[in-house]
This record gives structure tokens, C-alpha cells and sequence, in this order.
């Protein structure tokens, strides 16, 4: 195992970091990236890869079972660590149908071409491949005030599209382990943040709009909250579980920082003040907007990490002022990877959809 590693989505925010991470980390390991390239995927996230010897790149999707089934048969692949998906909340709720192509049938249809390929064919078993599932904490639901944080024995109960699908992905990679004894383990990880990601999500967002003295769109009243994880962390913990982690077992991932969005985003104000002061729009938090809130909007989130610190000996290492410092470091120096983005014609959709319907 750990040898030769098929990753899905690796274009994209985390995976593109996976990626950087274990070609910098683990000289041995040789990676596979199986990405569609959808809008969220982007090969400008990999440009300065470390090792390319170690390195290829299959432009594809996770739905095509038998594409899958020929890169495990003659790359002789040993671990699937799969984090191919559609990610965003907001886009579930405008579109749900290509979340639920890509997050449950395609997930199965890896499953399904692992089962084939591992168990049938090769008769390969727990110390020869595993079978690693990106996972999210919205699988849980929403914390009401004072509610103790998640634990992986906690019932699930998803409120969007996303989170269900997510859900139902989570259940098919448990059902493949029970009922064929494919030796799969899932992580549940909480809100990610650091370079290369896509700025829809909150903190890319906010620290672009405030750069160019465009509103902050903070949605409701601002008081929802997310445990956030730098994204290095968290690739740190999947290394953990693959490394150490027990077949059949979902381990909880989150970063122990639980502020309301309103404090993220007036955190991240006062970084551009200390960093770029002599903007016309300084101080930054003059530009936040209250908006109208997302539907259905979970209030909180709060990972209890206890069982992946206990048992693999993972814990966050980068606290949040710290990791939002990095952040905002990398998003002012890669003007270019920005430029590039913008240009994506699928950006300028987002935002055309996402600020007509928020007003
Ligand atoms: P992302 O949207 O940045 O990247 C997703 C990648 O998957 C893109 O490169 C995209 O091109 C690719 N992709 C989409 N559909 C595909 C398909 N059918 N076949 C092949 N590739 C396809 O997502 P992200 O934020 O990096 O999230 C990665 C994973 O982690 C997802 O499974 C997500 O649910 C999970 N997760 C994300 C977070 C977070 O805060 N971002 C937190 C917990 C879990
Ligand atoms: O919790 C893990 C999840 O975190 C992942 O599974 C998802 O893939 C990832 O997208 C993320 O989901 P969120 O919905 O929490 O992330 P997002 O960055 O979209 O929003 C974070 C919070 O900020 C949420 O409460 C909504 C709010 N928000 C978001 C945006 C984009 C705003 O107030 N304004 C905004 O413009």
C-alpha cells in the first residue's frame, strides 16, 4: 500500500495540495491524478509540482467505471484516495442534479471498479489496497448553541443537497466494507482553508472582494460557525489514516477553531489593514454587506477530534490567526493564478447567478 496512489479530484483545492504534499513528503509513493477538470479543477494548481517523475495526470471522470478499472489494472494502483467531487453548498441549492451524479453515482461507480479489480481479479486483500473517502462534518447536521461537538458515533442527518450526497456516499463506501470486505476507511473533515482555493468558498471570497473594495457579503447575521482547518493539516490526516488508520473506520478531522463568520471575516479585515494599509478602502471591515442568508443555513459546526489524536496521533498543528496570516499571504503574491481563475468564463457565471439572486 502507499506505493502507487490513484487520486481523484486532485486539481482541485485539496486534492492539489494532497498532491504537493505527498510528493514532497513520501519519496516513495508515485501519484495518479483522475480529474474531470469541472469548473473547480484547475491545472494551475499543480504547475509547480516537485516531482513530476512520480507524477501523471488522466483527465477524466470518476463515473467511468472502466477507464477507472484500466488505470488500477495497468498502473497496478494500491490506494485510491478519493476526493472528486462537487464541494459547494451554494451550488447545491442552485443545481443539486450534478452533485448527486458526481458525489454518489460516481463514488459507487469507484467502489464499483475497486471491487472488480482488487477483489475479483487480483484477490487482493487489507495489506495489499486500500480504499480511502473524502468526507465532510455536514454529515452530521447543525449544532444548536452549547450542543457538544461531533463524534464519528454521531447519527447522521445532512440538511443540503451537498451534505446529503455526501451522506450517501459515506454509506456506500461503509456498505462496500460490510458487505464485500473492501477495505475502505472514510475522513469527516471540517471547513479547509489555504492556498489554491477557489474563491467561492468564504475566505478566498473575502480576501479577493476586499483586495479589489468589493463588497463582504456576510449571509444572515453573520453568526454561524465552522471549525476551520488549515488544508496542510488536513493533509497530514489523511496520511495518518491511510498510514495507520483501521479498515472499516471513519475518523473525525477538524482543526479545533471555531469562530462566528462574522470574526473570520473581520480577522481577515485586519490583516489587509496591517498588510496593505495605504488602500482607499481601508480599514477593510467598512466594506462588509449583510445579505440575504443561504436556505437552510446550518448554524454550527464543531469537530471532537479526540479519536484521530488518540488513536493515529494526529493533531492540528497551525492555529487559526496563523493559517489565515499564510492565506492571505499567498492570495496577495499569486496575482497570476488569480488572473487565471477570474478568466475561467465559469467564475464570472458564479458570480452573474450568486449576486443576482442575493441582492
Ligand atoms: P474542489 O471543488 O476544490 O475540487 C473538486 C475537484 O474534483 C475538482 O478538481 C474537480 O474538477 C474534480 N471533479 C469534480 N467532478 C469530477 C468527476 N466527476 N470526476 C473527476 N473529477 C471531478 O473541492 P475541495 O474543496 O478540494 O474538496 C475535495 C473533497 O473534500 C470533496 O470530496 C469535498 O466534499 C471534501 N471536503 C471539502 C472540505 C472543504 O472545506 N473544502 C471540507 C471537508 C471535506
Ligand atoms: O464543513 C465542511 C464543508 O465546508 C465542506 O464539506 C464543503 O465542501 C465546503 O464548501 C465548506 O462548506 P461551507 O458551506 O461551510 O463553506 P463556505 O465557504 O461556502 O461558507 C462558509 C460559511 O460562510 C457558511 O456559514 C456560509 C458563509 N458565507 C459563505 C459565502 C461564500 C457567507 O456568509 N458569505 C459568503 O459569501
Amino acid at each position: 500500500m502507499l506505493k502507487t496512489i490513484l487520486v481523484t479530484g486532485g486539481a482541485g483545492f485539496i486534492g492539489s495540495n494532497f498532491i504537493r504534499f505527498v510528493l514532497t513528503e513520501k519519496p516513495d509513493a508515485t501519484v495518479i491524478n483522475l480529474d474531470l477538470l469541472t469548473y473547480a479543477g484547475s491545472l494551475e494548481n499543480l504547475r509547480d509540482l516537485p516531482s513530476a517523475d512520480r507524477y501523471t495526470f488522466v483527465k477524466g471522470d470518476i463515473c467511468e467505471q472502466e477507464k477507472v478499472a484500466n488505470i488500477l489494472r495497468e498502473r497496478n494502483v494500491d490506494t485510491i484516495v478519493n476526493f472528486a467531487a462537487e464541494s459547494h453548498v451554494d451550488r447545491s441549492i442552485h443545481s443539486p442534479g450534478v452533485f448527486i451524479q458526481t458525489n454518489i453515482f460516481g463514488t459507487f461507480s469507484l467502489l464499483e471498479a475497486a471491487r472488480k479489480v482488487w477483489l475479483e481479479e487480483n484477490k487482493q486483500g487489507q495489506q495489499d489496497v486500500r480504499f480511502h473517502h473524502i468526507s465532510t462534518d455536514e454529515v452530521y447536521g447543525s449544532l444548536e448553541p452549547g450542543d457538544p461537538a461531533f463524534q464519528e458515533s454521531n447519527p447522521y442527518s445532512p440538511n443540503s443537497p451537498y451534505a446529503a450526497s455526501k451522506a450517501s456516499s459515506d454509506h456506500l463506501v461503509n456498505a462496500y466494507v460490510h458487505t464485500y470486505g473492501l477495505p475502505a476507511t472514510i475522513t469527516n473533515c471540517s471547513n479547509n482553508y489555504g492556498p489554491y482555493q477557489f474563491p467561492e468558498k468564504l475566505i478566498p471570497l473575502i480576501i479577493l472582494n476586499a483586495v479589489d473594495g468589493k463588497p463582504l457579503p456576510v449571509y444572515g447575521d453573520g453568526k454561524q460557525v465552522r471549525d476551520w482547518l488549515y488544508v496542510e493539516d488536513h493533509c497530514k490526516a489523511i496520511w495518518a489514516v491511510l498510514e495507520k488508520g483501521m479498515v472499516g473506520e471513519s475518523y473525525n478531522i477538524g482543526g479545533e477553531n471555531q469562530p462566528t463568520n462574522l470574526e473570520i471575516i473581520h480577522t481577515i479585515c485586519s490583516i489587509l489593514d496591517e498588510k496593505i494599509p495605504n488602500l482607499p478602502y481601508t480599514p477593510h471591515k467598512q466594506l462588509i454587506t449583510f445579505v440575504t442568508d443561504r436556505p437552510g443555513h446550518d448554524r454550527r459546526y464543531a469537530m471532537n477530534i479526540d479519536k484521530i489524536r488518540t488513536e493515529l496521533g494526529w493533531t492540528p498543528d497551525n492555529e487559526l490567526r496563523k493559517g489565515l496570516y499564510a492565506t492571505v499571504e499567498w492570495y496577495l503574491k499569486n496575482k497570476e493564478w488569480i488572473k487565471r481563475i477570474h478568466e475561467k468564463p465559469t467564475y464570472q457565471d458564479w458570480l452573474d447567478e450568486n449576486y443576482s439572486k442575493r441582492g
